[in-house]
């Protein structure tokens, strides 16, 4: 509740319609539940969003990347160069396979991967490159795909926050090694929880495949090391339904966006930039602040207007990280993640905004003026 008792209007709006209830019940009648009929028709569906890649379902999105780079073949002695101005979980993935994470710093406007930053952190050991389409904004794919080239090295796209983004026409997605989606419940659209990889490689699909069910195609003839990573049939039927629904989502979302930032006129606030040739799915609508941050989300929050920090600490200083870094006495040298982490806020951005709501986003967001 605002401080004039009207409704906070929520961060994040995780869409459950009856649609998605009907579907659930409807398989759970059917008696099958996991990794049947709806998981492959959910693959078939996605792969439209990537231009025909094969599409293998997992049961998150950190599961699609870490899978992915196992499908790759890198493990320990590999590095693999990754944004640290992201959710833990694309790092996470490549420390699991035993490979190394190598932190590369982002372009300011993008807030993807920075290639002139990446070309300089490729060593011998260099096995892939993450490329994070943040908040939904296309990483620059056109200049990292020849960089990747160059080197011979995979790319791997965490696209978990940009289902149906493309530069240049091409979607995320569908330019690198693979890519992988997360269907968490806040995500431009989710399967409650889930995740999807997507590649062009049969190889690489087959081995994902196997990969997610213990090495088995056949039940009991396994052919490699695997897990159980796989999507229920459950998940997947909601899925199904909420693919059917992205592109109205998307297309709202934009929409809202665009008014946000006709609207936004706040000398210490920036509208979140787009590159030329990228096509923002806004799963996040993201300002930068200046001046001092935690008063202005405090206003915010006294009018009535939900935002978060996505993320307030980069990787490279979470502990995990940072402390073998320390014993080691490797620092990383990152000015713009450190930049975004300290100036970065998300607003409500999601469909289910109505006029009012963007209307009080953008008065509140103004009355911040100079924020001194
Ligand atoms: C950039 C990024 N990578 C990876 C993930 C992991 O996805 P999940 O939460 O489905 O495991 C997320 C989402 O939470 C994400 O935002």
């Amino acid at each position: 509740m605002s401080s004039d008792n009207r409704e906070t209007i929520p961060a994040a709006r995780p869409a459950i319609g009856d649609e998605e209830i009907e579907a659930v019940v409807r398989v759970l009648r059917s008696g099958r539940v996991v990794q049947g009929p709806e998981v492959a028709a959910f693959e078939e569906g996605f792969s439209e969003l990537v231009a025909g890649r094969h599409c293998v379902a997992v049961n998150s999105g950190t599961s699609a990347l870490h899978l992915l780079l196992l499908a790759l073949g890198i493990g320990p002695g590999d590095e693999v160069i990754v944004p640290s101005f992201s959710f833990a979980a694309s790092a996470n993935a490549v420390r699991l396979t035993g490979a190394d994470v190598v932190f590369a710093d982002i372009e300011p406007g993008s807030f993807g991967l920075d290639p002139a930053a990446v070309e300089a952190a490729v060593t011998p050991r260099t096995a892939a490159i993450m490329p994070v389409h943040l908040y939904g904004h296309p990483a620059a794919m056109d200049k990292l795909m020849p960089i990747a080239e160059k080197h011979k090295l995979a790319v791997v796209e965490d696209a978990c926050q940009a289902h149906a983004a493309s530069l240049n026409g091409t979607p995320v997605g569908a330019f690198g090694s693979g890519g992988t989606f997360s269907f968490y419940p806040t995500k431009n659209m989710h399967s409650l929880e889930g995740g999807m990889i997507t590649t062009a490689d049969a190889e690489v699909a087959r081995t994902l495949r196997l990969l997610r069910n213990q090495g088995m195609e056949q039940r009991y003839a396994n052919e490699i090391v695997g897990a159980n990573m796989r999507m229920t049939d459950v998940a997947a039927a909601v899925g199904r339904v909420q693919l059917t629904k992205l592109a109205g989502w998307t297309e709202q979302r934009r929409a809202n966006a665009a008014y946000l930032d006709a609207h936004i006129t706040a000398p210490s606030v920036t509208t979140p930039p787009v590159s030329e040739g990228a096509r923002h799915v806004y799963h996040q609508y993201t300002i930068r602040v200046r001046g001092d941050r935690d008063a202005a989300m405090a206003k915010l929050t006294e009018a009535g207007i939900g935002n978060a920090v996505y993320y307030p600490t980069p990787i490279h200083r979470l502990k995990p990280y940072w402390e073998p870094d320390q014993k080691a006495g490797r620092t990383w040298d990152l000015p713009e993640t450190e930049r975004a982490a300290a100036e970065v806020v998300s607003l409500p951005v999601h469909p289910s905004l109505g006029a009012d709501d963007l209307e009080r986003i953008a008065a509140a967001v103004n009355a911040l003026g100079e924020n001194l």
